[in-house]
């Protein structure tokens, strides 16, 4: 799977262990690329975009506490970013929400964690059915029905 991901300076860590644990997988890294201190919407932005675009099929987004990526991906036609602090929460945003951007909080979750949660977010399916209907009503909203 092409997966856009990016961080800023409080996700760093995490960024680069998930790109090394998960090979099977091709990553598009939007930064950041270092822990200087920097605005997480320079990065949140162009990877959301790429997702939206169809460059990527899934995105994985990464500052302090996931929830300033989550509101800048939010912004993007197409995009449906979920912050998941938990295993459940990511199955969950699969199955139901068909999330096609995973926001995690790098300060709040451990490193082998956060991997558990990727893991189980890259391999859930949305299972459609009523659940079509309201991301089809979300479609709605944004204007973008198909
Ligand atoms: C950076 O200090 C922090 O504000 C950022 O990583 C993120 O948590 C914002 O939502």
């Amino acid at each position: 799977m092409i997966i856009a991901i990016a961080s800023d300076h409080a996700g760093f860590e995490l960024k680069g262990a998930i790109k090394s644990h998960f090979p099977e997988h091709e990553f598009q890294d939007y930064g950041t690329y270092s822990v200087d201190a920097m605005d997480y919407p320079d990065t949140a932005l162009p990877a959301a975009r790429a997702v939206a675009e169809g460059k990527a099929e899934r995105g994985i987004l990464i500052c302090g506490t996931g929830i300033g990526m989550s509101i800048v991906a939010n912004k993007i036609k197409g995009i449906r970013a979920a912050v998941c602090m938990n295993a459940d929460l990511a199955r969950l945003s699969r199955m139901h929400n068909d999330a096609n951007v995973l926001c995690l909080a790098g300060r709040f979750i451990a490193v082998h964690y956060a991997l558990v949660i990727v893991n189980t977010w890259l391999t859930t399916s949305f299972e459609g059915g009523r659940h079509q209907i309201r991301v089809d009503k979300i479609k709605e909203i944004e204007g973008e029905r198909q």
